[in-house]
């Protein structure tokens, strides 16, 4: 008699893939990052990066450089820096960056976001900036890899080993940890009230719960798996985060389900992307920002009244969504900047039973790597 016991199998935890688990995942993950950063007052402690007040009045500009869903996270970044912090942002791709002779002096931060710590073209960025005096922060999740001991200052995601070439926990931890650096910076800076700190924190302390609560409708997500699993164009569509998030939802999709996806801001409907509307185009509409709401369902209705099957993404209370669009997954309500942490969860849960529903290899999707570190 003999046990027969399958190490990989094992190590999914009861899931079919690692994608699924590593979705499953993000509750853990964004309180690991969060609330062991947080000290007894409650307030943010970045370990061991020491950026003082001086020091962030000798910076002028940040970049933040990063390759594929990392610098998706990185555009949401941006946002936050240049929001609570009042600082201009450039957010570009590293391999785009390093040949770009981009304006990196002394009076600069480059912020680096890596999952592996590893990427070729990110770490480039990193030698090459350093070379000219700037100083490097680092978000990466591997203790010890090559950006982590290359960088001046380093913050990592706990979000645990990522196995699936799809990045996911990553990602969210990955916006979480930008979304405390901005934080930590503005207070500093005096750019934000002791009020609005305060209450950011407490929203994002909320965001594990709302997760899950995300996580629970995953077979209203699979029943729209179905509809999506058949076509061979998708389309994202967004506005202000939400077109940060499109990206990042388009990519899920083609990375691991090959059907050909974009992203669009959604005000650029007009400028060309609505002739590719066919009858049964499916037009994923993230609607999570209350300022530009009403904006998006006149997108949608644009591209339905010309056949797109909308499948829009909205709060809880903004159910007058359901007039312009043919099913909504719907999120608990939250601070506009925080949306975007919500909604991305429905998007890759949605690629990932595509994925399934097609046959394809979930965790290992064809011609990619799960760290590339060539050129
Ligand atoms: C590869 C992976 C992506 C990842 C990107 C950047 O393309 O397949 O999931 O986002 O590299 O990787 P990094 O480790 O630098 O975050």
């Amino acid at each position: 008699y003999h046990v027969t016991w399958d190490v990989e199998a094992a190590s999914k935890g009861g899931y079919d893939h690692f994608m699924e688990k590593e979705i499953h995942e993000q509750p853990k993950g964004i309180k690991e990052t969060l609330e062991r950063r947080l000290d007894d007052q409650g307030n943010i402690k970045l370990d061991s990066i020491n950026i003082s007040k001086e020091d962030l009045d000798g910076i002028n500009k940040v970049y933040i450089v990063a390759c594929g869903t990392a610098y998706n996270a990185g555009l949401l970044g941006k946002y936050a820096i240049e929001k609570f912090v009042k600082v201009p942002v450039i957010c570009d791709i590293a391999s785009e960056f390093r040949y770009s002779d981009p304006f990196v002096d002394e009076n600069t931060l480059l912020i680096l976001v890596s999952q592996s710590g590893e990427t070729a073209d990110t770490l480039a960025a990193l030698r090459d900036s350093k070379a000219k005096g700037a100083r490097i922060l680092s978000i990466t999740n591997v203790v010890g890899s090559s950006i982590a001991r290359e960088s001046d200052d380093v913050f990592y995601t706990w979000a645990g080993p990522e196995i699936a070439v799809a990045s996911t926990k990553a990602y969210t931890t990955q916006i979480i940890s930008l979304y405390m650096v901005a934080l930590d910076f503005a207070i500093k800076k005096g750019t934000i009230t002791e009020e609005f700190y305060k209450e950011m924190i407490a929203k994002m302390k909320e965001l594990p719960d709302k997760i899950e609560e995300v996580l629970s409708n995953e077979e209203h997500i699979k029943e729209l798996a179905k509809t999506v699993s058949g076509k061979e164009d998708a389309f994202y569509l967004g506005r202000g985060v939400d077109y940060n998030l499109a990206m990042e939802g388009s990519l899920k999709l083609k990375e691991i389900s090959y059907i050909h996806s974009e992203a669009f801001a959604a005000g650029e409907l007009k400028h060309g992307t609505i002739a590719l509307i066919e009858e049964g185009t499916p037009v994923i509409a993230i609607a999570t920002q209350e300022a530009l709401f009403e904006k998006m369902v006149s997108n949608m209705e644009e591209v339905r009244a010309r056949g797109a099957y909308v499948i829009a993404i909205a709060q809880n209370h903004n159910t007058t969504v359901e007039k312009a669009s043919d099913k909504v997954i719907y999120i608990p309500n939250s601070d506009d900047i925080l949306s975007p942490i919500l909604a991305v969860i429905p998007m890759q849960l949605l690629a990932y039973h595509v994925s399934k529903l097609r046959g394809c290899d979930v965790d290992k999707p064809r011609n990619l790597a799960k760290s590339v570190t060539v050129e």
